[in-house]
């Protein structure tokens, strides 16, 4: 195999401030959840600067859909089978840990599986993919890895017990990454959006209009956005193009940080 993102290597040796490359023409992305509504938005960013980008997700279908759409390709894949991870090797110079899901319920009905396999999903996945990902990312020294974690990596939300744990717990995996990889070339960082226009969020705004009695518009504004200081859902787009920034040598002093894009919601 041929060594990819070698071009890279000078960006440690430059003058420190000196602009460095956006582009991402030789590197290898692998996104999990990448069939999903913000993982296929950076699969389309990550590709548009270069990369050649493995699609992962449980959607086997979908996820080759995406890597078609992107000229990449695409790895069937479910997170919650650990096992199979922890004797993984990865090859990549960057990595997106982007699949998640949601359970909401009072803590004193949480289903105890559902409380396990997010855990599972968001938080050891992560774990055992950045584990797999470090030595090939230590041996060539550079890599990057961008953790999408959430307004409630930093804030909590009721009845959303599981969500908010793993991800405050990535936000400790992603920074324990960046003191462990920083002395490699490699970066850690998470990504917290707000609400995103997605397929998830529309389907919630679905079912609360449903539940409340109220329009669509009016879940928009009163519940979702209510905390928001900009009233708009943030659009895929936008997070893939700050997570396609911190996948570049432009953002090489950028590490152990988190990366708030939620139009003034936890402000
Ligand atoms: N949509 C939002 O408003 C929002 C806000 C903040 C953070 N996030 C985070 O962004 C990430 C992506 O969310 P999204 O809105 O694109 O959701 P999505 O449901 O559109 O995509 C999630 C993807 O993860 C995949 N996935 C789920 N379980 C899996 C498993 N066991 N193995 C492999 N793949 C699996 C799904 O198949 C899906 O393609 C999540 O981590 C989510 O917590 C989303």
């Amino acid at each position: 195999m041929p060594t990819l993102g070698t071009e890279a290597a000078p960006a440690a040796q430059a003058r420190p401030g000196a602009p460095a490359p956006d582009g991402l023409a030789g590197k290898r992305a692998l996104i999990t959840g990448g069939a999903g509504g913000l993982g296929s938005a950076c699969a389309r960013a990550l590709a548009a600067r270069g990369a050649h980008v493995i699609v992962a997700d449980r959607d086997g279908a979908a996820a080759a859909a995406v890597a078609a759409q992107v000229g990449g390709e695409s790895w069937e894949v479910d997170l919650l089978e650990t096992s199979a991870l922890e004797s993984l090797s990865l090859e990549v110079d960057i990595l997106v840990n982007n699949a998640g899901i949601q359970t909401i319920s009072p803590l004193e009905d949480f289903d105890p599986a559902a409380f396990r396999r997010i855990l599972t999903i968001m938080l050891e996945a992560p774990f055992l993919l950045i584990r797999a990902a470090l030595p090939h990312m230590y041996a060539q020294g550079h890599g990057r890895i961008i953790n999408m974690s959430s307004i409630h990596g930093l804030r909590a939300s009721s009845y959303k017990s599981a969500y908010v744990a793993a991800k405050h717990g990535l936000e400790g995996l992603s920074k324990v990454t960046a003191r462990e990889g920083g002395e490699h070339g490699v970066t850690s960082n998470c990504v917290n959006p707000g609400y995103v226009r997605t397929p998830l969020v529309e389907g919630q705004i679905a079912d609360q209009a449903k539940t409340h009695g109220i329009p669509a518009e009016q879940v928009l504004a009163e519940v979702m956005l209510a905390k928001n200081a900009i009233k708009r859902l943030v659009e895929p787009e936008e997070i893939a193009n700050l997570v396609s920034w911190l996948a570049s040598d432009q953002s090489a002093m950028v590490t152990g940080s988190s990366y708030v894009m939620d139009g003034g919601w936890t402000a």
